[in-house]
């Protein structure tokens, strides 16, 4: 090689190091169609915003997708189980690391915020959510427990509904989710899951 072409290749090596094209990373090939390309989710398909979960979130929730710890049933659940069923465990693993590249969105992309009460929602958000999620519902990997914050209102109280319905936190395997799911009984009115909402949505901004 002349030096002109090995300035040309190691040029080349450079900007695939430092800009991994989006056109060919796992998570635009097989997530961004529902997730969005900025990971900021899309809920007119009921897909969340992915950019504020911590690796170990994203992957648990990835297995728990492909080992049945979610109830596929439940029509979201189906579609997200099926797109990610039939992929390479590597094929995933790239795809989250993909992920943790994107910038963090917390736009909540609903024209309409959450309809609850956030004044009430901030009392029960302290009371029953906090010491988990985090004050700030930035989430606590200790516990396991997500970030919260970016989260669409309906999307937020669809998840909740499906831990105190048995949907989500049955599986044997699944110890986080079994956490989620006994403390899910404490709001039994879905008007105050509407009221947390309100107050995450605030939090988000
Ligand atoms: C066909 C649409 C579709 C595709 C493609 C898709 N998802 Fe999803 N995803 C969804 C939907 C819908 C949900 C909500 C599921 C529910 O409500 O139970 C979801 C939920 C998730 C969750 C759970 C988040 C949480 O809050 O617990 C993660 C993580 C996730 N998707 C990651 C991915 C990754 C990574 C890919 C690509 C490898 C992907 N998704 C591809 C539609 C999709
Ligand atoms: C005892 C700790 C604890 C408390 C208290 C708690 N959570 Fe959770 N929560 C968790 C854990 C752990 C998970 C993750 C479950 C999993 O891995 O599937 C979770 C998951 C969730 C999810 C699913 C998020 C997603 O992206 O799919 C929602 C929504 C949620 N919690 C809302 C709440 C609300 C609202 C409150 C207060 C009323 C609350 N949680 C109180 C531990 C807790």
């Amino acid at each position: 090689m002349t030096l002109s072409q090995k300035l040309a290749t190691l040029l080349l090596a450079i900007s695939a190091l430092s800009a991994p094209s989006l056109a060919d990373d796992a998570y635009q090939t097989h997530c961004a169609s529902c997730h969005d390309a900025t990971g900021a989710g899309n809920p007119s398909l009921g897909a969340p915003n992915l950019t504020l979960f911590s690796s170990a979130y994203l992957q648990r929730q990835l297995r728990g997708f492909r080992e049945g710890w979610r109830d596929t049933t439940a029509p979201y659940t189906q579609t997200m189980s099926s797109a990610v069923g039939a992929l390479d465990a590597d094929v995933i693993a790239e795809a989250v690391l993909a992920i943790n590249r994107l910038p963090d969105s917390r736009k909540i992309s609903v024209a309409k915020p959450a309809a609850g009460n956030a004044d009430r929602g901030a009392d029960l958000y302290t009371a029953y959510c906090g010491a988990c999620h985090g004050t700030t519902a930035g989430g606590n990997d200790a516990l396991g427990a997500p970030s919260l914050l970016g989260l669409n209102g309906r999307y937020l109280a669809r998840q909740y509904g499906h831990f105190s319905d048995g949907r989500r936190g049955f599986h044997a395997d699944d110890r986080y989710g079994k956490q989620m799911t006994r403390l899910s009984r404490s709001l039994k009115d879905p008007s105050l899951i509407d009221d947390v909402s309100a107050y995450v949505a605030q939090l988000s901004q």
